[in-house]
């Protein structure tokens, strides 16, 4: 007979209380000593499946440190490129590890700061895999979308004490995020339209869809200058599976200041013109290339009301 969990849930969370064995299994670290690799895991078999081959060190991952001050929590022993390759995808050698001076090797703590207490149910969604982190009033408020995540720490005065941004000038984006994203750039608010000079956008994008920073920005892992996803996969979450899937590679080029391999994972224009149909060199074509190929000239956040990113 397996157990019956009584505090934690899928459907609401994994993470041990106080109240664990009726009190007398708080703050022991040893899950061994009381529990049957065989009986555990009944009703969840894929979770069962992956913990039955990785054994004990998995416990903390899930269910939290059980009041055990000292033990650390564990997703790399599941979540690495040979046990789940793309579940997230971690390869490149740049990561958000919180320090934009350096790249640190990652670490689990690193996963608990943005995944506080995942339910590992095989679907995403904002208001239970992501940490709650307090808005500019201190209050928990619900996110809107995912880019709301990200602004609780990007923003010039409401940072997260622990995580504080000391890296970054005034003007960057690690700062400026917020203002941009509410005053300037195209793609945190729905305000383009079809009637640019080069429009045009692929299949699952429209004028007026929200983009995401993590279409374009990936947390775990990239090769690619400012965290630029490096494959459309780790992107662009919106876009048709087909093209997503194929994969296309994305390249910053020149000085990283050419990046139009992003840009053109989504933008494809319509009417072909200013270079449009030169193959941005991932294969994909439909972006123009006659204001020359630094992008980040017009196309970068903050930019004017005009060009913006
Ligand atoms: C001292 C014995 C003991 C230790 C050590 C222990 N547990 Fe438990 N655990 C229990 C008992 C007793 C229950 C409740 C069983 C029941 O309700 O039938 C339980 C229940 C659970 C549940 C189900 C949730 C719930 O609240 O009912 C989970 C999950 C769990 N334990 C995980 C762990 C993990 C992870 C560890 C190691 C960090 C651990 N346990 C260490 C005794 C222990
Ligand atoms: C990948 C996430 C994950 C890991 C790692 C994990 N568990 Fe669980 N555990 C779950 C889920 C999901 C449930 C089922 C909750 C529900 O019923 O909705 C669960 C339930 C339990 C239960 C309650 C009843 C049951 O289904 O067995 C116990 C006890 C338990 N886990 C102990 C452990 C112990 C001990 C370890 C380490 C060997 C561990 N878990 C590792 C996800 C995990
Ligand atoms: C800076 C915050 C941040 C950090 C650090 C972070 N993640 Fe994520 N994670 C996210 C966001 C946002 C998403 C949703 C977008 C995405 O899939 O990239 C996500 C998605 C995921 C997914 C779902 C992927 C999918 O395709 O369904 C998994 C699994 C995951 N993260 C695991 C991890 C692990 C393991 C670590 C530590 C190595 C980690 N994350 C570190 C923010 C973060
Ligand atoms: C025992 C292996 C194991 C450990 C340890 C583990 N996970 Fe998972 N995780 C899974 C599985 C299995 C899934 C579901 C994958 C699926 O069904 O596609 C998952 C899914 C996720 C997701 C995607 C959202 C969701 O609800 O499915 C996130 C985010 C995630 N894990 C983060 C973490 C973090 C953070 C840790 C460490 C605190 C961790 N995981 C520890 C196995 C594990
Ligand atoms: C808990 C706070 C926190 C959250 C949440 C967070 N970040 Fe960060 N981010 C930071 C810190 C701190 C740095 C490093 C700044 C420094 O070095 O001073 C950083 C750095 C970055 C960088 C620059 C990294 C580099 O190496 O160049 C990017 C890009 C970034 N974050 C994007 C995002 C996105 C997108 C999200 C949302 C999915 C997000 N961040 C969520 C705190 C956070
Ligand atoms: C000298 C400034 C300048 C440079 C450099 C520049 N662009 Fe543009 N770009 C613009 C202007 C202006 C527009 C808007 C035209 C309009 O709204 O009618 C635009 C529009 C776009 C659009 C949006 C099309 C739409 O309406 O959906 C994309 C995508 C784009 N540029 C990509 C690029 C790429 C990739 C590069 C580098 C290879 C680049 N641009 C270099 C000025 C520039
Ligand atoms: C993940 C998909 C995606 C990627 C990648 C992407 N865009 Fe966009 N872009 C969009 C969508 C969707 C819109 C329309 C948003 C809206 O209505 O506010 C848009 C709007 C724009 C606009 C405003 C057009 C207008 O009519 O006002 C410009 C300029 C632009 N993008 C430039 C770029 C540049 C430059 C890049 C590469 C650095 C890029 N985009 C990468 C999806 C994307
Ligand atoms: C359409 C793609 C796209 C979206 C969406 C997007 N970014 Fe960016 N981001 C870029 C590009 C391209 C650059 C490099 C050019 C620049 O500096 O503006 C960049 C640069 C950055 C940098 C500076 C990194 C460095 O190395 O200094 C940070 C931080 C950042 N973005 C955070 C965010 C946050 C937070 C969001 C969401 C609110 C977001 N971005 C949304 C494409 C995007």
């Amino acid at each position: 007979m397996p157990i019956h969990a009584k505090t934690v849930s899928q459907n609401g969370s994994l993470l041990l209380t106080p109240s664990h064995g009726n009190g007398s299994a708080w703050g022991k670290a040893n899950c061994q000593s009381c529990h049957s690799m065989r009986r555990l895991h009944q009703s969840v078999p894929k979770i069962k499946t992956i913990v039955d081959k990785k054994k004990f060190a998995t416990c903390t991952g899930c269910h939290g440190y059980n009041g055990a001050k000292q033990t650390e929590p564990q997703c790399l022993v599941c979540h690495n490129p040979k046990d789940m390759p793309k579940n997230p995808f971690r390869t490149g050698k740049h990561r958000h590890d919180f320090d934009s001076s350096k790249d640190l090797p990652t670490t689990s703590r690193q996963c608990v700061v943005c995944h506080a207490a995942s339910n590992m149910n095989g679907k995403f969604e904002p208001a239970i895999d992501l940490t709650m982190f307090k808005d500019k009033s201190d209050t928990e408020t619900p996110y809107e979308n995912q880019n709301e995540f990200c602004l609780r720490c990007h923003n010039r005065n409401h940072q997260q004490t622990k995580y504080s941004i000391i890296h970054a000038g005034s003007r960057n984006e690690a700062i400026a995020a917020e203002d941009n994203y509410r005053a300037i750039d195209k793609h945190g608010l729905t305000q383009g339209t079809s009637d640019g000079l080069y429009n045009g956008l692929r299949g699952g994008y429209n004028y007026k869809t929200v983009v995401d920073c993590v279409d374009c920005h990936a947390m775990h892992g990239s090769e690619n200058k400012g965290l630029i996803i490096d494959d459309s996969r780790k992107g662009a979450f919106l876009l048709d599976s087909n093209i997503r899937n194929k994969p296309y590679a994305v390249k910053l080029l020149e000085a990283d200041t050419n990046y139009s391999q992003l840009c053109a994972l989504c933008h494809d224009m319509k009417t072909i013109s200013g270079g449009g149909e030169t193959d941005t060199g991932n294969g994909l074509s439909g972006v123009h290339f006659n204001d020359g190929s630094d992008c980040v000239r017009c196309h970068s956040h903050g930019e004017q009301e005009q060009k913006g990113l």
